[in-house]
């Protein structure tokens, strides 16, 4: 029987000093219900991650998919703590910075120059400026979760203390849906300065879509921007752009970059980057020098290994083995899969009088007491290989016949052991 207890022991003592107990949103109590989830980790390896009251996962979360090859890999420690007797930060720029933006130039098809930032939020922040000042203009169309900052945010209903004046400059297309976009053009014409979207998340983009979503932004003088936080270096070792082969002006890396390590990037065309030059993107850590050492070495992989291939390979082997059991045990009026094999998204529906978040905070509950920490999708690594692979495929089995048959008796409520979760905001 898992026992949360000193997860709960330490939740309240965080709190008293850090609003949430979390540096992170999805990391806090918000996203793991008090009662049935571990709060708080010790320590990750491989494909596995402990909590402080000693319990064993399986991670498929993955530090929020900014792991790709496993915690703990030998070589990146072994860079990195080389990085670490020589310098961590110094006065001047290291050598690093231009052999992890040639490495960069040389992986993903639309980045001639690059900037680094530390996380996703400054690379999109960026990438925004940048097109704002590139353009002359000041409206953003966003399609996606872009990070924290002001510019994005305020679009979303997590908007407190984001200016109106600020707010009013970001609109929402919807993705596959190219109208959404043509109307927000309609309305906004000359004034948006860039079009920004994950070229992908949890569909695939319909045929031609992301090429009309790049037509319409250029013939509106706008630039196109994808955010790769996600998808770069999980999809394709030059991110979306390269697997869908759509080549946008600017694209921001981040999650992936480096195994966990704090890098993000701006990349793009040459002569929209030199505007880099005339606005102001600078930070004491920009160049800090264990990221950039793991980023050099993760990267290095990537161009040498067939990470990727492995990646999908694990994905695809865990996706399928999911849907057959989804069929198995009945499930699929209530549970579905969708994405990439690298970022699988595990989409429930409402049934029998049962809500999505009731049916979801079973789930957490059932597969946190068998030892798998997963929450909406498949975060896979490459430390995920068929042998952890079967180990979740049989938690899964267990799990989804019980919800099954929680469904079946109409006794799914009954088993919560915990209020079912409420989406307080929903990133996508
Ligand atoms: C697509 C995308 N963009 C931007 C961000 C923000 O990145 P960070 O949390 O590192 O600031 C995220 C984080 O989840 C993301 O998924």
């Amino acid at each position: 029987m898992f026992d949360f207890r000193l997860s709960e022991q330490h939740l309240a003592r965080a709190e008293n000093t850090i609003p949430l107990g979390s540096q992170t949103f999805s990391k806090s109590r918000t996203q793991y219900p008090v009662g049935i989830s571990p709060l708080y980790a010790s320590k990750a390896k491989g494909s596995l991650i402990w909590d402080v009251d000693g319990n064993e996962y399986i991670d498929l979360v993955s530090s929020l998919a900014s792991i790709t090859l496993g915690y703990g890999d030998r070589g990146l420690a072994k860079v990195v703590t080389k990085q670490l007797k020589s310098a961590v930060n110094m006065s001047l720029p290291g050598k690093l910075e231009a052999e992890v933006a040639e490495l960069i130039v040389e992986l993903v098809p639309s980045a001639e120059m690059v900037r680094f930032g530390k996380n996703g939020s400054d690379a999109t922040a960026a990438a925004i400026r940048l097109g704002r000042a590139y353009t002359g203009r000041d409206h953003i169309l966003v399609c996606g979760y872009h990070g924290w900052q002001d510019w994005f945010i305020g679009s979303t209903t997590r908007n407190k203390g984001v200016p109106d004046t600020v707010s009013a400059l970001t609109h929402k297309f919807e993705f596959n849906n190219i109208d959404s976009l043509r109307n927000l053009f309609e309305e906004l014409g000359s004034r948006v300065a860039a079009v920004i979207m994950e070229p992908m998340n949890a569909v695939y983009p319909e045929p031609g879509f992301l090429e009309s979503v790049k037509d319409i932004a250029h013939s509106n003088g706008a630039l196109l921007i994808f955010d790769e936080t996600i998808t770069g270096f999980r999809f394709a070792a030059g991110g979306a752009q390269e697997l869908f082969g759509v080549i946008p002006d600017v694209s921001t890396f981040g999650k992936g970059m480096a195994n966990g390590f704090p890098i993000s990037a701006v990349t793009g065309r040459r002569e929209v980057m030199m505007e880099m030059e005339e606005i102001f993107f600078s930070g004491t850590f920009g160049g800090e020098l264990l990221s950039l050492a793991a980023a050099k070495y993760v990267l290095d992989r990537y161009q040498k290994e067939n990470i990727v291939e492995e990646l999908t390979g694990n994905g695809m082997h865990l996706a399928e083995g999911t849907l057959a059991l989804i069929d198995e045990v009945g499930l699929s009026d209530v549970l579905s899969l969708s994405g990439h094999p690298t970022w699988i998204f595990l989409n429930w529906k409402p049934v029998g009088g049962f809500s999505v978040d009731e049916i979801k905070t079973l789930f957490m509950q059932l597969v946190f007491e068998r030892g798998l920490l997963v929450l909406g999708t498949h975060n896979v690594t490459l430390a995920h290989d068929s042998k952890i692979t079967r180990k979740i495929l049989r938690i899964y089995r267990e799990v989804f016949s019980e919800i099954q048959a929680s469904i079946v008796e109409g006794t799914l409520r009954n088993k919560l052991k915990v209020e079912p979760l409420t989406p307080l905001f929903k990133v996508r």
